[in-house]
């Protein structure tokens, strides 16, 4: 009987294609299946503390790995301090080689690492060996090429053409998960070793092998003893590294609730903190895609990984009149998919990492069925054991129902529909996350519109899951914040150095807010007058009814501010969202001529303000003060049009755009001294990159609010793009940390300040940027304008873009 060709192409059946193990049996036997910690260069003996990892594919135990406590830390992160002057004495060229050596090695034992890999976490040997490690030695030959063009370290920071000025942070904590074990090793290392910082990482307690393996070539590459540590253990071993009080930076990547406990075990502490956590990715499906091409992406995007992906495409959104077919087609192409060993070359879907993640996966699909989800699986052939999965599409998910709203890190897809772009966009940014997306669609103004509108900070355009060292990777929201790859991510890495030896900041506690008054008609005898809350473009009483004095440096009574409560602040945070909103949309020639504007009526307001100022800061002072402030005006108003992103050539038929975008709703805690041209220097910066701002003034000088707003209400600065809320800093600081509309909080006021945001920001895990405590000078350009602040002020999203056929 004839069969088609199609019937034939159908019926083709696979046969096992395993990959050798031998060799990495082989390494592990020659190490007895049993490791120590890598400190100081050298290998510590293994006591009685020690855990199991296993090959999940078959439950069998690899190897017996020492778990770290307190003590084996406070060995690495000492080793680490010591090694920290002689990494740092090395030229840039030095330790350019270092890392170059590193991918040449990473090259040389691809195939080892590669099965090491896959047999550790239980991904396919496809993906570790033409995915994993290719990007793995991909990386370290990127930042190779950044510790050649940092240069070398001076006392005033790097003397490369690139990063100039800045300094290494010091010693790095790094906490890495379990999928990607071997890649997020080498996203955390290079970059610090690359930027002359030293290292202690604990890869996760599932998989720690290809880090140890990483270790051994650290010492084939004779990387100085102490440069490289790793630490084994679980969660309390991460604790312990987090909470060593001589670390400098803690870069953490794993799941949201373990993100803000970081983030709160780090918030009394000046530690650089940077967070890549969970998502919930939209996977967005226009009626006009290709719809063949969009199901592949699918496979990429939910399947990748066993969909223990922080970006997976998890949340599928098509158009309505699409649905029925996508899901036809999806369902064909599941029916075709290969759930087995991971060491089989032809096997699309491995095992899951570890029975935790395998019992929190099918719990959570129960729950999405208990929730009204249609659940689809194909009829497939699945291995008799081991942590397999099938792959499992859920359908008439409702948008609230917990397996849209919560990472599943399975390969589960839940799949929602939507009618309009404008749809899309809401669903896709309903939920807590923001890391990915990506955006099926042959109309390229439409991919664009709606990429520029999601909230993540990676968007693919008709492809998925795409990396590359040059790219920056990252989240927004509740993914987390920082970057990790490009530039950007080198400078989370990186400090300016005059930060370094900055003195304490003082702040000057107004014990006259203690007996507030009832805000009467102001202005008596010598009293300017009762300036008000500057609240969505006008000026607002305070909800509280009172109102302090503000004393002059004599003490004598200049005026009455509003005492501010947690009320004014909601009112100022609600009235900025939509404001903001428009105003990141505003062509940024026009932001730009606002804040000329700005400068413009500053300077038709001197006489008045620099009179007042003098009051709090002395003539001298003041005069110097406000003429900064123009200046001021002037810069930010000029990078408003140049502050811009840019555009990567990873090595596929890609153009990825690097657009550096507004954060959002920006609260700011402004310093005591230089009232006037502290809070400007925060301001100014945040409005320019187009963010809507509530700013908190300095409590002794709140009165100078009046001269403020006066000036922005004449400057046709939208209203609700600055709001001005006076009060108790503390107060009103703690009330916008915790409010969960507000995306970044900025305090430069002391230690205690700074603290109270990081700890009030946990909930919403807002991005925080503070000055630790540290005292700048305002009236020092190189301190207190420029790139630091611009950078802070914006989010870089990477949009990959592909052409060609
Ligand atoms: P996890 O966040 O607990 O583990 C990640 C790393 O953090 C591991 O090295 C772990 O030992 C360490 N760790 C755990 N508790 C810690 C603590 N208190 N202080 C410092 N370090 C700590 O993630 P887990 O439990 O393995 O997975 C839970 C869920 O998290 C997954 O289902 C998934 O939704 C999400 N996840 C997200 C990842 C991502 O790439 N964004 C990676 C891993 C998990
Ligand atoms: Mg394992």
């Amino acid at each position: 009987m004839a069969t088609s060709i199609v019937e034939k192409f159908h019926s083709m059946e696979y046969g096992p294609a395993p990959e050798d193990p031998g060799e990495v049996n082989k390494w592990l036997d020659a190490h007895q299946r049993t490791f120590g910690h890598y400190i100081n260069g050298a290998w510590t003996a293994v006591g009685s503390s020690k855990f199991e990892t296993r090959n999940p594919a078959t439950g069998e135990v690899l190897a017996r790995v020492a778990q770290a406590d307190a003590a084996d830390i406070d060995r690495a992160v000492k080793a680490a301090r010591a090694a920290l002057p002689g990494w740092q004495a090395l030229t840039g060229h030095q330790r350019a080689r270092y890392l170059y050596a590193f991918a040449r090695q990473v090259q040389k034992w691809s195939r080892r690492l590669a099965v090491l890999e896959s047999l550790d976490n239980g991904k396919s040997i496809r993906e570790s060996r033409d995915i994993d490690i290719p990007l793995v030695a991909r990386h370290f030959y990127y930042h190779a090429g950044w510790a050649q063009l940092l240069g070398d370290l001076t006392p005033t920071g790097f003397d490369g053409e690139e990063f100039r000025g800045y300094t290494p942070v010091g010693v790095v904590g790094q906490i890495i998960p379990w999928n990607f074990p071997l890649l997020m090793f080498a996203w955390k290392v290079a970059p610090a070793l690359a930027a002359g910082n030293t290292v202690v990482i604990k890869p996760a307690e599932f998989t720690p092998l290809t880090a140890i393996a990483m270790a051994e070539i650290a010492a084939e590459v004779g990387l100085p003893k102490g440069v490289l540590n790793v630490v084994n253990g679980a969660g309390e071993t991460g604790a312990a590294l987090v909470e060593h009080p001589d670390i400098d930076k803690i870069a953490f990547t794993g799941s949201t609730e373990v993100g803000r406990i970081i983030r709160k075990a780090t918030a009394k502490t000046p530690k650089k903190l940077s967070l890549e956590l969970g998502g919930k990715s939209p996977f967005i499906v226009f009626d006009d895609a290709d719809l063949d091409s969009a199901v592949e992406g699918l496979v990429d995007g939910i399947w990748f990984n066993q969909g223990q992906v922080c970006c997976a495409g998890s949340r599928l959104l098509v158009q309505e009149r699409v649905a029925e077919r996508l899901y036809d087609k999806i369902r064909a192409r599941m029916e075709t998919l290969r759930v087995g060993s991971p060491l089989d070359k032809a096997i699309d879907i491995g095992a899951i990492v570890d029975q935790v993640q395998y019992d929190r996966i099918t719990k959570l699909v129960a729950m999405g069925i208990a929730e009204g989800a249609t659940c689809w699986q194909p009829e497939i052939p699945m291995p008799k054991n081991g942590l397999f999965l099938k792959p499992t599409l859920l359908t008439d998910v409702h948008p609230s129902s917990t397996v849209a709203q919560q990472e599943i890190f399975g390969p589960v897809l839940a799949s929602m529909t939507f009618r309009t772009p404008a749809e899309a966009v809401e669903l896709a940014n309903n939920t807590p996350y923001g890391l990915a997306a990506c955006v099926w669609s042959e109309n390229i103004n439409v991919a664009l519109d709606v990429a520029a509108q999601v909230k993540a900070g990676v968007v693919w355009i008709n492809s998925t899951n795409l990396f590359d060292a040059a790219c920056g990777f990252g989240g927004y929201r509740e993914s987390g914040y920082g970057r990790e790859g490009g530039k950007e991510g080198m400078y989370e890495y990186l400090v300016p150095a005059w930060t370094k030896n900055a003195q304490k900041a003082e702040v000057v506690t107004q014990a006259a807010t203690d007996s507030p008054k009832a805000d009467g008609n102001g202005s008596g005898p010598g009293i300017d007058r009762t300036v008000k809350q500057y609240i969505g473009g006008k000026q607002a009483r305070p909800d509280s009814g009172y109102s302090f004095p503000v004393y002059n440096r004599e003490g004598k009574l200049v005026g009455e501010a509003p005492l501010g409560n947690r009320k004014d602040i909601r009112n100022a945070v609600e009235a900025a969202r939509p404001a903001g909103n428009k105003w990141a949309k505003t062509a940024a020639h026009t932001r730009a001529q606002v804040l000329y504007y700005i400068a413009e009526n500053l300077i038709q307001r001197r006489e008045e303000i620099v009179r007042k100022l003098s009051e709090f800061v002395g003539e001298a002072q003041a005069q110097v003060e406000f003429d900064s402030s123009v200046d001021r005006a002037f810069t930010y108003a000029a990078w408003c049009d140049k502050f811009e992103g840019s555009v990567h050539n990873p090595p596929f038929r890609m153009v990825t755009l690097a657009m550096k975008e507004a954060i959002g709703t920006v609260a700011i805690l402004a310093p005591d001294d230089a009232p006037l041209l502290g809070l400007l220097s925060l301001v100014l910066p945040a409005v320019a990159m187009g963010n809507s701002v509530v700013a908190v003034p300095s409590e002794r000088c709140a009165t100078l609010i009046g001269d403020l707003y006066q000036v922005f209400d004449t400057s046709d600065l939208p209203g609700g793009v600055v709001n001005l809320v006076a009060g108790r800093p503390m107060e009103l600081g703690k009330t916008l940390a915790e409010h969960d509309d507000v995306d970044a909080v900025w305090s430069f006021r002391d230690e205690a300040a700074a603290a109270m945001v990081k700890l009030g920001s946990t909930g919403n895990l807002k991005q925080v940027w503070t000055n630790e405590g540290r005292a700048i000078d305002w009236f020092h350009p190189k301190q207190s304008q420029g790139l630091w602040y611009l950078q802070h002020a914006t989010q870089i999203k990477n949009i990959w873009v592909p052409y060609g056929e």
